[in-house]
């Protein structure tokens, strides 16, 4: 009987160990099936964006542009290889054909011509609004990402999507979400965040690519009515940028840098002081009575900015004469 009842529990556990690994086997790929059916993997999911975007020889994108807590606005692009882009915002039109670069500017009706270069697409492509579509023409559109993993599946638009979010690399850093179009393969737009999370959302209503030869006629620039040309690359009369630089650079840089700038207000380039801080923006072209910054500088209502002392009278008006001349950046 002793005996017997061994046997028994021999046998169970032979059949125990020998059917936990195919079971085990049998379960892991089970799980595996069922993840596999859930998501691809970020990286698939990219790199499929991206070859769609490669092989593609035109694309066409209407979408829009939301800063948050604004409105949305409406963008329309043309892509089309090797070298051509259109895009249309509320406030420009920018096109390129390969061998000239207009742009055209809606609120002085003015436009721009000159030679197209390499650095013109590279500029181009440093858009947000043209992110989720960048790898159109760049060869390595999320080189300098980190962080990529997919979030879940939606619908955007009507059209199914799965989100795959990455961290892009630059001043501020941003999270970037982007939604990958189930059918097609390629991004249909992003969310991008910042870590003071300022938001913008791109979305397009209208998304295609294909193979076909570009129709010349959407790359060439046709004159809007009674539009001056003026030249890019004149410099401005008047008080420009590279003045009032230094000024900024020596008195306010140690407190307002791309690092960790106060206030969210980054004081060391153009581009951010142009853009302003927390509260938005500072500077209100042609208009210094009405320019936050110039309320700080003569600590009118607002906390005196630099705060151990003021700045020279003669660099106060300096800065007043830059902001009504155009506050323009040469
Ligand atoms: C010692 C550090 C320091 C220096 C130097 C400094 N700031 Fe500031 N700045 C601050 C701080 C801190 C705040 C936030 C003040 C508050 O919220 O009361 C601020 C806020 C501001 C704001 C408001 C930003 C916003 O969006 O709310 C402006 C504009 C500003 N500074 C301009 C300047 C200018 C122009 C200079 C140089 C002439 C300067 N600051 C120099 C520390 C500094």
């Amino acid at each position: 009987m002793a005996v017997a009842h061994h046997n028994l529990g021999a046998i169970w556990r032979f059949w125990v160990e020998t059917m936990k690994i195919p079971f085990l086997i049998g379960l892991t790929g089970i799980i595996g099936a069922v993840i596999a059916a859930q998501s691809g993997s970020a990286d698939s999911l990219l790199e499929k964006h991206t070859k769609q975007l490669q092989t593609s020889t035109v694309l066409s994108a209407e979408f829009t542009v939301q800063n948050l807590p604004g409105g949305p606005a409406d963008y329309k692009l043309k892509l089309a290889k090797p070298s051509k882009f259109r895009l249309e915002t509320p406030d420009e039109v920018v096109v390129a054909n390969g061998a000239t670069i207009w742009t055209y500017k809606k609120s002085d009706n003015s436009y721009s011509q000159a030679t197209q270069t390499e650095d013109d697409l590279k500029a181009f492509l440093k858009r947000d609004a043209v992110l989720p579509w960048a790898g159109f023409f760049a060869k390595e559109p999320f080189k300098n990402t980190t962080g990529q993993k997919v979030g879940t599946k939606h619908m955007v638009k009507g059209k199914a999507v799965e989100d795959v979010s990455l961290t892009l690399a630059g001043k501020p850093e941003r999270t970037a979400t982007f939604f990958v179009d189930q059918a097609l393969g390629v991004a249909r737009g992003v969310s991008l965040k910042d870590s003071a999370d300022k938001s913008t959302i791109i979305l397009a209503k209208e998304l295609a690519i294909s193979k076909d030869p570009a129709h010349d006629a959407d790359f060439e620039f046709s004159i809007p009515d009674g539009a001056k040309k003026v030249d890019p690359n004149a410099k401005h009369a008047g008080v420009t940028y590279e003045k009032v630089a230094t000024i900024f650079q020596t008195n306010c840089g140690g407190c307002h840098n791309a690092g960790r700038p106060k206030a969210g207000l980054d004081l060391t380039s153009y581009a951010a002081t142009m853009a302003g801080g927390r509260s938005g923006k500072e500077i209100i072209v042609g208009d210094p009575d009405n320019s936050p910054l110039m309320a700080y500088l003569k600590a009118a209502g607002k906390p005196q900015m630099p705060p151990n002392g003021s700045l020279s009278q003669s660099d106060i008006d300096l800065i007043g004469s830059w902001i009504k001349d155009g506050a323009f950046e040469k």
